[in-house]
């Protein structure tokens, strides 16, 4: 495949959405097709297993069940999007992806990283980003974060403990820990100009 593929991760309340942004931004200018996208979500499929996934209505997925739903929503994603669009040359820029399954359904939520893997397998291919960029935050600042941005509404995850949340930040840590080639990690305290310009440091490297 010609085009890059390039994932942000991290916990709630890190920045994901803003710094996707603003590299689809710096790449655009830079005269690179860009197509940037989400998950879960980014088709009409997987945005219907979205609302099914973080609707806050009583009901509550077991985690095999979550699991299966992002897998699935994974697999709708990479075939009509993903796929065609890095076949193109296209840079794929992606908020959550993989790796947000294995932190949060696997070490939050207590599956293996073997059977979140093998999932992936089944659904995509196994396709993965060239690059991911872990974005980390202080939980504290995150929470203040997110009660600016959610205003008390949180979705159906997010809205989880803090206990849930530490085990996703730690699982974060550990892919990353063990991935160097792949993962970089920034420090997603500072004003999002200041963010943005390590992450395109963090580009260099492609
Ligand atoms: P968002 O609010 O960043 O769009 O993400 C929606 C929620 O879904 C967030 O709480 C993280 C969660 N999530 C998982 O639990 N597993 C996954 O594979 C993905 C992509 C998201």
């Amino acid at each position: 495949m010609k085009g890059r593929f390039i994932t942000f991760e991290g916990g709630e309340g890190a920045g994901k959405s803003t710094q996707a942004r603003l590299l689809a931004e710096a790449l655009q200018m830079a005269g690179h097709e860009v197509v940037i996208t989400r998950e879960p979500g980014g088709t009409a499929g997987a945005e219907a297993i979205r609302g099914l996934l973080l609707a806050c209505d009583g009901h509550d997925w077991g985690p095999r069940a979550e699991a299966l739903l992002f897998a699935a929503a994974r697999a709708d994603h990479v075939e009509r999007l993903i796929r065609p669009a890095l076949t193109r040359g296209a840079w794929v820029i992606c908020d959550r992806y993989l790796d947000s399954s294995r932190a949060y359904q696997g070490g939050a939520g207590g599956l293996s990283d073997e059977d979140i893997l093998a999932l992936h397998g089944i659904g995509s291919e196994g396709l993965l980003p060239d690059l991911t960029l872990l974005l980390t935050l202080d939980p504290d600042l995150a929470q203040r974060r997110l009660k600016l941005r959610d205003a008390g509404q949180a979705d159906r995850i997010g809205g989880r403990a803090v206990a849930y949340h530490a085990k996703v930040a730690q699982a974060f840590e550990r892919m990353a820990a063990e991935a160097p080639e792949r993962f970089v990690r920034i420090e997603a305290a500072g004003a999002p100009e200041k963010v943005h310009a390590l992450v395109m440091a963090a580009l260099e490297r492609m």
